[in-house]
């Protein structure tokens, strides 16, 4: 066994030891603006990420960094609150690093989200987008390097890396709780600065609806390891150069906090009905 794999093992093991025999069927990211969900998990073990052996530990303010272990909508969940970005300077494996232990640990489903620039000119801030596609120029992969067979092939297909019956189950959830759910394609840039105007220009001239920080590091991992990905935006700014004004931080963690009650109850929905063969 090489030195990730060993590493990834006694990860795994360490959380599974603090959790007992509780079940995880469905690993959740929270990204700006839902990480409270993750106080409101029931009969809960919160492990702080420092105490995980080999871990990485976030640095950005308003992120925690530990893991939730508990029930959500009657399924046994783990959350993340708080991801690992490239711009805080964390490579993209070990952004990826959280992702790949809970594969070892069993987990077969994955639900991210994340706060992110609206490209589209249609939408506007706070509306929520399935992601149904990315685009990623910047030309680090966390699958860059030696292969780890025990994670899957080295060349894998993309095709269906955000799952298209998690889609559905979506779509239907949206549709039950009243929500209005866009769909569009994210891309990813590297941070930490908002993009430029001209950055966006282009990145509407090839296709993409929104923009952000994350995610996709963990959707390329999750789809080596051949794990179920539903993939959710919450537009919380309209991205640089649509409006004449400049972007800031603020303004994201407004719009997010405003959205989050709705955010929370379209995720409730879409974990209550998460179909049994995906987990
Ligand atoms: N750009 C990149 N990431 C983001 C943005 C944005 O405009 N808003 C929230 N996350």
């Amino acid at each position: 066994m090489d030195d990730l794999m060993k590493k990834l093992h006694e990860s795994a093991e360490y959380i599974s030891g603090r959790i007992g025999g509780r079940k995880v069927e469905i690993a959740m990211v929270l990204g700006s603006g839902l990480g409270e969900l993750g106080e409101k998990i029931e009969n809960p073990v919160f492990i702080d990420y420092r105490d995980i052996p080999h871990f990485p530990v976030s640095t950005v303010p308003g992120h925690k960094g530990r893991l939730v272990v508990g029930e959500l909508e009657g399924k046994g969940v783990m959350c993340m609150q708080g991801r690992f970005h490239f711009y805080e300077g964390w490579s993209m494996d070990e952004c990826v690093y959280p992702i790949r232990t809970m594969f070892i640990m069993g987990i077969k489903s994955l639900l991210l989200t994340n706060a992110a620039g609206c490209i589209n000119t249609s939408w506007k801030p706070g509306d929520l987008m399935l992601i149904t596609d990315h685009i990623k120029l910047i030309p680090e992969s966390p699958n860059r390097g030696p292969n780890h067979d025990e994670l899957g092939p080295r060349f894998f297909d993309m095709c269906n890396a955000y799952d298209k019956d998690l889609m559905v189950t979506a779509r239907k959830a949206a549709e039950k709780k009243g929500i209005g759910l866009r769909e569009g394609v994210y891309m990813l840039f590297s941070g930490p600065n908002f993009e430029t105007p001209a950055e966006i220009r282009f990145a509407r001239l090839a296709g993409a609806d929104a923009c952000g920080m994350s995610t996709v590091p963990e959707v390329i991992a999750a789809s080596q390891m051949r794990m179920h990905v539903l993939g959710l935006s919450c537009m919380t700014n309209m991205a640089a150069g649509i409006l004449d004004q400049s972007l800031n931080h603020e303004e994201v963690i407004e719009t997010g906090n405003r959205v989050k009650g709705t955010f929370e109850s379209l995720v409730r929905e879409i974990v209550r009905t998460w179909p049994k063969e995906k987990i």
